[in-house]
């Protein structure tokens, strides 16, 4: 399949808008893309930086963590701490994919400095809970940074949906494990912990502007290629495994202690991330997904546009458009803010082939 050029090669003059509408290129889209992910990314920068500002170290009550942890919440702990310290693969591989987007790269970047953050605040989690010693996790952290991790897709597309889904599953197992520190989980009573509720309610909330972000620039992209973004969810989400899955050297340990404890595990994959994400994308189930591609590539058409009706079939066209127009609204909203708006404003631009709504 000829895939998404990101953003296009060259800039060809009967590119520029306006042109007929009738079809919009593959390089005119995906100039459109790359202004949008632009737009997206220096509203989403502006909104960290005003809501999201936290200190890891000073921002805790760290010498009041609770010091008695069950063996599970401690094992859940450093599995946490496992995964986000590979955040210096995630941001490089990722970024070498998209360097060529000005809009994906930098945002890359940006979104690599509130991993980071994740990383050290599970570290002192870790350390102050005396989940681990100082030299146990020194240990521990020399194993894992041994390793080294890969890109589960390698083309741009496939590794947007990929973290769209992976976003909206680290939130939820910080939304969970919020809820041990809250003293709500049977079972768990005496891990109820104040300091770690507050821990993981502020990198819950770093993880929802994570998922939103993804999100929306998934569903501009659906909105000029659906198929490809269809086609691209369901690889996805067959595929799907938590990254660092291969590398942690007790990821087995850490796995059935976020069973144990309801904070990660097949269930909560398929209610609160598949399920969550599908609706959000306007998609009915696995099985109406696979059955819509399916039908809609038994009659390609010679321009690899989306003639056939069966698309529409797939997921809710109308509530896809309306998302996209929501996200131009707010990114224009944001450039009237500082001037931008006069100089150089990001249109929207109808797909002309999109099913009438
Ligand atoms: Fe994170
Ligand atoms: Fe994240």
């Amino acid at each position: 399949m000829d895939t998404l050029i990101y953003p296009p090669r060259e800039i060809i003059e009967a590119d520029r808008p306006p042109r007929p509408a009738a079809l919009l290129s593959k390089s005119y889209r995906d100039r459109l893309i790359e202004r949008g992910m632009l737009a997206l990314y220096r509203w989403y920068t502006s909104r960290s930086q005003e809501t999201r500002n936290w200190n890891v170290d000073l921002g805790f009550d760290w010498r009041n963590i609770n010091q008695n942890f069950s063996p599970t919440t401690k094992q859940v702990l450093k599995g946490f701490f496992a995964v986000e310290q590979y955040v210096p693969d995630y941001v490089s591989k990722a970024l070498d994919l998209v360097r060529r987007s000005h809009g994906r790269s930098h945002f890359q970047i940006r979104w690599g400095s509130e991993e980071e953050k994740h990383a050290d605040t599970w570290e002192n989690a870790v350390l102050f809970s005396r989940s681990q010693t100082p030299d146990q996790l020194e240990e521990y952290k020399f194993q894992l940074r041994k390793k080294e991790w890969e890109l589960p897709w390698e083309d741009p597309l496939h590794l947007l949906l990929y973290t769209v889904f992976q976003e909206r599953a680290t939130q939820l197992n910080y939304i969970n494990i919020g809820k041990i520190a809250a003293g709500q989980k049977a079972g768990f009573e005496a891990d109820k912990c104040d300091v770690l509720s507050k821990v993981a309610l502020t990198i819950a909330t770093d993880e929802a502007a994570h998922y939103n972000f993804f999100l929306e620039a998934a569903r501009l992209h659906m909105y000029y290629y659906p198929l490809e973004t269809l086609e691209a969810i369901r690889d996805v989400v067959e595929h799907f495994a938590m990254p660092a899955q291969a590398l942690m050297p007790d990821w087995r340990e850490f796995f059935e202690a976020a069973y144990k404890a309801g904070v990660y595990g097949p269930r909560e994959y398929a209610r609160d991330v598949v399920a969550v994400g599908f609706k959000q994308f306007g998609i009915e189930s696995r099985k109406s997904l696979e059955a819509g591609i399916l039908k809609t590539r038994l009659i390609p058409d010679e321009e690899g546009q989306m003639r056939n009706s069966a698309i529409w079939e797939t997921f809710d066209p109308d509530g896809i458009v309306e998302d996209v127009k929501r996200l131009y609204a707010k990114v224009q909203g944001f450039e009237d803010k500082y001037g931008m708006s006069e100089l150089d404003p990001t249109h929207f631009v109808e797909n002309p082939l999109w099913k009438a709504v």
